[in-house]
């Protein structure tokens, strides 16, 4: 149907960018599909619906030249090849119309500016010009442009290049890394909410870690997580240690990821030692502390939800819970809770003991103290 209705308009048109990425890599089942035409998007869209069957939705964002077809579960967005041009001080570009190959060098990274043919004289072929099949079987993000002008010119760049390394396992190249360090501080200019969809994106992937470690590389963490890069680091005083809990707490993430999807429980793996940092002491006697932590932890993660405009609903409860119990391994001891302080414990996780064990096994996983090891044999 694309085919046709873009052969009866006498325009050029392709499918780029996400589907054509995730068909080469044969991942999942895409239900967004991008389409170029080099000529009007909007144009068509509206033909595209005329001759779909169904009622299709179709929606027309005059200022943006774009369209957007709703047809079952699947979204097809239309736009007409395109060049860009960037204000410093905004994500929102000056746009122009241009030529197919414009368009695929203004987006962000060469396995996103594949382009398959549709029209009819040539559909099918694959338009490549930055080698976007190399970097998909080299396993590279790469962008097709410099990269201090793609990540300068949209900052969102920087966490969509640590979303995709992450979901992918991919590697950065150098020089991409070289500009996203240098390019940081400008993440400021990306709203929370747009932060906050990659940072979810990352911290639901396989291994959470990968994305967390490259964030802290770059220094983006500092500008969005600062209350985790503050736990890095260890302390000696007088021989005695304690562990660093950055790393410590990555460890936790990728060991609770393999046992559960709920990306609350993984926040709250993420967020279970914050408290450590403002709450950390050595004492002459009985050394490193960090007295409770749980609590002033449970605290900062209200501020931190309202400042990266994350639900202050029941979600941010159900973290903060977990977060405020999370240190007491003596709640593992559930079957053999025959104390009553034992027992107010577990009341007092309620609904949540069950998540709360599992944050628990995670991190006793990782922490191997002798007196952990006594509660998980008992
Ligand atoms: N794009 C871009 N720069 C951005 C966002 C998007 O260049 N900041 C381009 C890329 O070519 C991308 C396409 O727009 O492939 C569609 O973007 P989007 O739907 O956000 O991402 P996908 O690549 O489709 O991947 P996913 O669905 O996994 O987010």
């Amino acid at each position: 149907i694309l085919s046709e209705a873009a052969d009866e308009l006498g325009v050029d048109c392709y499918v780029i960018g996400g589907f054509v990425r995730d068909y080469f890599l044969q991942r999942g089942n895409p239900k967004d599909i991008d389409v170029v035409a080099v000529g009007s998007g909007i144009e068509l869209a509206k033909k595209v619906t005329q001759k779909l069957s169904g009622n299709p939705k179709i929606s027309i964002f005059k200022n943006f030249g774009t369209a957007m077809i709703k047809y079952g579960d699947m979204e097809l967005e239309f736009v007409g090849a395109r060049k860009e041009s960037y204000d410093r001080n905004s994500r929102k570009p000056v746009v122009e119309n241009g030529t197919l190959q414009e368009d695929q060098e203004r987006r962000d990274f060469t396995i996103n500016a594949l382009a398959l043919s549709l029209s009819s004289k040539n559909f099918g072929d694959l338009l490549d010009p930055f080698d976007g099949i190399g970097d998909l079987e080299n396993k590279i993000i790469r962008t097709p442009l410099e990269p201090g002008i793609t990540y300068s010119d949209d900052p969102l760049r920087m966490m969509r290049a640590i979303r995709f390394a992450t979901q992918l396992d991919f590697i950065i190249e150098l020089k991409s890394l070289q500009a996203i360090t240098e390019n940081k501080d400008r993440i400021q200019i990306v709203s929370k909410e747009r932060i906050v969809d990659e940072l979810h994106k990352i911290i639901a992937s396989k291994k959470p870690s990968i994305g967390l470690s490259l964030l802290h590389k770059t220094g983006l963490l500092d500008y969005i997580l600062p209350e985790l890069t503050a736990l890095e680091g260890i302390e000696e005083v007088e021989g005695q240690r304690h562990k660093d809990n950055f790393w410590h707490t990555l460890e936790v993430v990728d060991n609770i990821s393999k046992t559960t999807d709920n990306l609350w429980l993984r926040w709250a793996a993420l967020l279970h030692d914050i408290g450590k940092a403002p709450t950390k002491k050595f004492h002459k006697k009985i050394g490193w502390t960090f007295h409770a932590h749980e609590f002033v932890g449970s605290k900062m993660v209200f501020k931190l939800f309202k400042r990266l405009r994350l639900p202050l609903n029941d979600k941010m409860k159900y973290v903060q819970k977990l977060v405020l119990m999370s240190s007491r391994p003596i709640v593992l001891a559930e079957e053999f809770a025959t104390d009553s302080a034992v027992r107010r414990l577990i009341f007092d996780a309620g609904d949540y003991v069950d998540d709360l064990m599992t944050l628990c096994e995670a991190d006793i996983t990782t922490k191997n103290t002798k007196k952990q090891k006594k509660y998980k044999n008992n």
